[in-house]
């Protein structure tokens, strides 16, 4: 923390235990996302050799791939302080006002979730953005009148998982905008053995790569998974990860080989055996598996698309041929071709 309490990077770090203790602290220490960073590293240096700071920035993509994780380290390397909010936190722009009128010059503001932001709120954020100023008004009624404060030159970096959410002239004003992609196994399998050094276990190499690759290419997950196989490992397996450890571990988790779990089958499931495979609407998915619709859309969607197993239409969401192969259930019967007509009159 800074003198004036303002949080710093460093400070979320200092939390151990939960997600904060494996969260990589530099770019250098983050593998994967090979383009933002490299992007974001040039950026850096550019704005600290004008001493100026950073322009806004959005980041967007899947829930657990590194979001908040890369604005830390960027308010790690620019060397400044980082004030973390969330879109739904705001409920009058006197809120968010109150947050820009806190900030110090070059400090970053991270706002989570930013497309949540309400429209007044946002309206809020646009001339602080592009111009560095803050439009109060003072006053009710005829008499009120809009006074314009400067304010320091900050950074916003917003994230999102719902890109499409954020209207168009907030995302114009960030200066660059990046999507975070799935991870692939390789990236992955490095990830778990980082946090394995992290969390003092000894995790062998073909367990780490078999974690990796059932952790639908997201880091978060794979840590996740890594804990369990280390509780597995110490309660059952004398504290020695093995394969055949991990393996077990995962299984019990109802992990697939591919890494799908139950919420995701459930998704698929639903679609094949009481929609004839689709197409289904979103809404009544979510109502027949008893799930938040907003959770189907950020968290298994994604990955079931990027499997191939679910495709979206117009008319709502189909289960792929590849669906069913997974799930060992037979493809439905296609539709007969028309019945050959003719025969009654043939012989006319
Ligand atoms: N490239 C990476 N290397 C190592 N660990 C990572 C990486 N990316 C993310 N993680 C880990 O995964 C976890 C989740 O990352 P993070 O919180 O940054 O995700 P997010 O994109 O902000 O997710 P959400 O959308 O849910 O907020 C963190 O514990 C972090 O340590
Ligand atoms: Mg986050």
């Amino acid at each position: 923390m800074t003198d004036d309490g303002r949080i710093v990077a460093a400070d979320l770090d200092a939390d151990d235990g939960d997600e904060r203790s494996l969260r990589p602290r530099s770019l250098t220490e983050f593998p994967g996302q090979d383009r933002i960073k490299e992007n974001v590293s040039i950026a850096i240096q550019a704005a600290q050799g004008r001493g100026e700071a950073l322009d806004h920035l959005l980041l967007y993509g899947p829930p657990g791939l590194g979001k908040t994780t890369i604005a830390n380290i960027i308010a790690n390397e620019m060397g400044v302080a980082i004030r973390t909010t969330s879109g739904p936190a705001f409920e009058r722009p006197g809120d968010l006002a109150a947050i820009l009128t806190g900030l110090k010059e070059h400090d970053i503001l991270f706002i989570d979730e930013i497309h949540r932001l309400s429209r007044a709120v946002e309206e809020i954020l646009y001339p602080a953005m592009e111009d560095f100023a803050l439009d109060l008004v003072i006053g009710k009624g005829p008499g009120a009148r809009t006074v314009r404060l400067a304010m320091p030159r900050f950074t916003l970096i917003g994230a999102t998982t719902r890109y499409a959410m954020i209207s168009a002239p907030l995302r114009d004003r960030f200066g660059s905008v990046f999507r975070l992609d799935f991870y692939d196994a390789a990236t992955l399998t490095t990830i778990v053995k980082r946090s394995a050094e992290i969390l003092g276990t000894n995790v062998p190499e073909d367990s780490a790569m078999e974690i990796a690759r059932r952790s639908r290419g997201t880091p978060r997950i794979a840590n996740r998974l890594l804990r369990r196989v280390r509780d597995f490992a110490e309660v059952r397996n004398g504290g020695v990860v093995t394969l055949e450890s991990t393996r077990a571990a995962l299984a019990k988790l109802d992990v697939d080989d591919l890494g799908l779990d139950d919420a995701d089958r459930a998704v698929l499931r639903c679609i094949i055996e009481k929609f004839g495979g689709g197409p289904v609407g979103l809404e009544t998915i979510a109502a027949a598996i008893s799930e938040e619709s907003d959770t189907i859309m950020d968290v298994y969607e994604p990955f079931l698309l990027q499997c191939g197993f679910l495709n979206r239409t117009p008319r709502g969401r189909i289960a792929t041929a590849a669906a069913y192969a997974h799930l060992g259930i037979p493809l439905p019967d296609q539709p007969a071709p028309p019945a050959q007509q003719g025969g009654l009159w043939e012989d006319e």
